[in-house]
Formats: C-alpha cells, sequence, structure tokens
C-alpha cells in the first residue's frame, strides 16, 4: 500500500542541508546570567560549568527573577489556581485577569484591555475577528501579524518599513484602484497593523506620521507593542511616549517580554473589547491565561510603572551602543535592541562563536530571518546586567571581532 505519511527525514535533511535546522539549547533559569546545555535532541541536557551572561533575551527589565514578580506568581498560583481551567467565557475568569486589564488599560490610556493566552495568540484573534477588507503592513512586521493577515483573508498591501511615505503611497494607489474598478473606498474597511518596536532592526515605526496618514483615509491604526511595553514613558510603549493613544485604535502587546511572564494583550475602546471577547477565536476557544501569569504580569507591570528598572536598562543601552561603536562596529537601529552589523553570514556566525566561547550568548542571525548581506548579532541588554557585565561583553566583542578579522 503507498504510504500516504509523510517523509520528516527528507525535510530535516533539507533543513541541515539549507543550514536552517534549529536546536533547542536548554538553561537552568531565566536571568542576565544562566548555565546553558548543548542541543541534546530528546535527550536528558547536560548543563555546561561554565556560567555564560545573556545579551539574547526579550526579559529587557529583568524581572523574572524579580522577588516581587515571582512572589505575585506563587501568590495567584496558592489562592487563585495554577491554571484557568477553561475559557474566559465559561468559567476561567478571575480577579486577577480584571486586576491586569484594568491595568493595562490605564497604562494604555485606553477604555478597557483584554488578555490573551500569547502575543501570538492576540495579533492572529484580532486581526481575523476585525475582517479588514485591506491590511497595510510594514514589511518587517512579526509572523503573527502576518498569519493574522492570511487568517482573516485579508487582501495585503505590504509597504517598505518604517516608511509613512511608502504607506501613503499604498493607500493613494488602493484607493485610485477601488474607484477605477467602480468600488467605493469608503464601503471598504482599511486596517494599518505595525509593530512599534522590531525585533530584529531595533527600528521605531514613525507612529505620528503613520497616524497621519491613516488620518486623510479613514484607516484604523493597529501597533503591536511587543517589545516596547513596560520599556517607555510611565511603563508603557511607543505611543505612550508619544501621546498617540487616541489616534492609535488598536495598541497590543505581550506580557511574554519586559513583563516577564507568559500572554499577550489588546487595549482599546469599550466596543473593541467587547467584539474581541465575542469574535476572536483564539480568545473565545483557548483556556484563559494561567492566573499566576496574569498576576507575575501586573507585579512586573507595577515594578516597571515604579522602579529605577527602566532607567537602568536604558544606561545599559547607551553605554554598550556607545562601546560598540567606538570599537569600530555599525549598530542599527534606536531602541533597546542593539543588531550588531556584520553582513557577510560566515563571519556574522564566527563573530557569534567568538563571543560565546568567552561565555557571552548572543544570537547570530541571519537570512532567511534577515535579507542576504545583512547578517548582524542582536544584542539585548538587560536592566539587570551590571557594569562589569557590560564591559565583559564588551571585551568579548573586542577580542571576538578581531580574531574574526572585523576589527
Ligand atoms: C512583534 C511581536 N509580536 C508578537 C509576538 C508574539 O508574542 P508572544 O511571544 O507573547 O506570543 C512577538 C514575540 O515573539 C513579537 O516579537
Amino acid at each position: 500500500m503507498a504510504d500516504r505519511g509523510f517523509d520528516l527525514e527528507d525535510r530535516l535533511e533539507t533543513l541541515e542541508e539549507t543550514d536552517l535546522k534549529r536546536a533547542l539549547s536548554p538553561v537552568d533559569r531565566v536571568a542576565e546570567r544562566g548555565y546553558f546545555g548543548e542541543p541534546s535532541g530528546g535527550d536528558l541536557p547536560v548543563l555546561e560549568t561554565a556560567e555564560a551572561l545573556v545579551f539574547a533575551s526579550n526579559n529587557y527589565l529583568g524581572l523574572t527573577d524579580d522577588q516581587r514578580v515571582q512572589d505575585a506568581a506563587r501568590q495567584a498560583a496558592a489562592t487563585v489556581g495554577t491554571g484557568a481551567g477553561a475559557s474566559r467565557l465559561v468559567t476561567g475568569d478571575t480577579m486577577v485577569h480584571r486586576d491586569l486589564e484594568r491595568l493595562l488599560a490605564e497604562v494604555k490610556g485606553t477604555e478597557r484591555a483584554l488578555a490573551f493566552s500569547s502575543g501570538y495568540a492576540a495579533n492572529v484573534g484580532t486581526i481575523a475577528a476585525l475582517e479588514p477588507d485591506v491590511v497595510f503592513s510594514d514589511e518587517l512586521n512579526h509572523a503573527s501579524i502576518i498569519d493574522g493577515c492570511r487568517l482573516a483573508d485579508a487582501e495585503t498591501a505590504v509597504y517598505d518599513h518604517c516608511d509613512a511615505a511608502s504607506l501613503r503611497s499604498q493607500l493613494e494607489e488602493r484607493a485610485r484602484t477601488a474607484t477605477r474598478d467602480g468600488r467605493d473606498p469608503a464601503d471598504e474597511s482599511w486596517l494599518i497593523v505595525t509593530d512599534s518596536v522590531f525585533s530584529m532592526d531595533g527600528t521605531v515605526a514613525p507612529l505620528e506620521a503613520i497616524c497621519d496618514a491613516a488620518e486623510s483615509f479613514g484607516a484604523w491604526v493597529m501597533v503591536d507593542e511587543a517589545h516596547a511595553t513596560g520599556l517607555y514613558a510611565n511603563g508603557g510603549g511607543v505611543v505612550q511616549a508619544e501621546g498617540l493613544e487616541d489616534r492609535v485604535q488598536i495598541q497590543m502587546g505581550t506580557l511574554s517580554k519586559a513583563l516577564a511572564s507568559q500572554g499577550g494583550y489588546v487595549a482599546g475602546s469599550a466596543a473593541l473589547i467587547e467584539c474581541l471577547v465575542n469574535d476572536a477565536r483564539s480568545f473565545v476557544f483557548s483556556t484563559g491565561l494561567a492566573p499566576p501569569a496574569a498576576a507575575a504580569a501586573s507585579e512586573a507591570l507595577h515594578v516597571a510603572r515604579h522602579s529605577g528598572a527602566r532607567e537602568q536598562l536604558w544606561e545599559n543601552v547607551a553605554h554598550l551602543r556607545d562601546g560598540l561603536e567606538s570599537m569600530g562596529f555599525e549598530v542599527l537601529g534606536e531602541s533597546q535592541i542593539l543588531p550588531v552589523l556584520v553582513g557577510d553570514r560566515t563571519d556574522t556566525i564566527d563573530l557569534a562563536e567568538g563571543i560565546r566561547e568567552r561565555d557571552v550568548v548572543a544570537p547570530a542571525i541571519r537570512p532567511p530571518t534577515v535579507p542576504e548581506g545583512t547578517s548582524r548579532i542582536r544584542v539585548a541588554p538587560m536592566a539587570t546586567h551590571d557594569e562589569d557585565d557590560i564591559i565583559t561583553c564588551l571585551e568579548a566583542f573586542s577580542a571576538a571581532g578581531e580574531e574574526v578579522g572585523l576589527l
């Protein structure tokens, strides 16, 4: 009988041959340093004996091992439960979810907020539930936005990265073709979606210019603040830093990066949240966010607003960027993410290995994740790195950069 299954060995070989096969490397804990293990497949991993400094995590404020955040998770587990047990619409809606959503709405300056079980689920569920006729999407938007557009079956117009003029010309083009084809553009629903901070480039979207363009055409704006939430004005994101709360209809983000937890959220009008509660399938048909995750995120958001963690992060970012640039490296972007541009793929891998040999972890990012010729090392400092950690990282880059012949 013919085998109607799947040739998985062949797929894995192809990944191996094209240098695209990924592997899982475990670590003993999530913090600014840890003991890593070599990829071990399904076998029990063996951790290395040397501790490595982590400059590769989205745990930007270092709050995953903060006592207050851990205590909040512990307490929620003990008093509410370890899991939500059901969809929020059944019996999984608890007081810790409500506390978190109230705080998120306050920080994001919106009427309401809604917690999802991941940022991925928030993006996919929200875009699909809105059912936009056309989505205007930055070319470097996150995969969950792209998947949301696919699920919504929306026509997608991709504009150049962080380029409001390119967005405007896409909006004009769509208005022209709609009129030409006998459709009234006013009958179509248009959604502009952008990350605020882009995770591989460290760039920040020109949100004000995007809002200007949107308003000229009556489109709505959705901003993904995954890499910004907790880090900007008053613990908000770039939308808060730029005072655009009233011009951005949908603010989305995750609880899994600076907020040191798990889950995602959408903040916006009461009507938007009511629609998502009813129509976002990733909300309706998925178990509610685990109560310890909701409580940890609330506490982390509180710490992000009221402690010196944000200032410490931005100080570390400035120190590291200055140090890398004064060595002669080109550092991209204008956020807490510091992509060190190398260009050549092999040199980038060698540089990443060189710093790893010096017990500093920062990943090589290569095609197809980034365009050919723009391979880079993504360096992500944390608020909990001290000055010695930053110096160790800089020394590793200096020594490995010379070894590879880049300096
Ligand atoms: C820009 C962006 N949006 C959404 C997500 C998805 O968030 P989560 O990891 O909470 O599913 C990520 C995370 O990888 C992201 O970087």
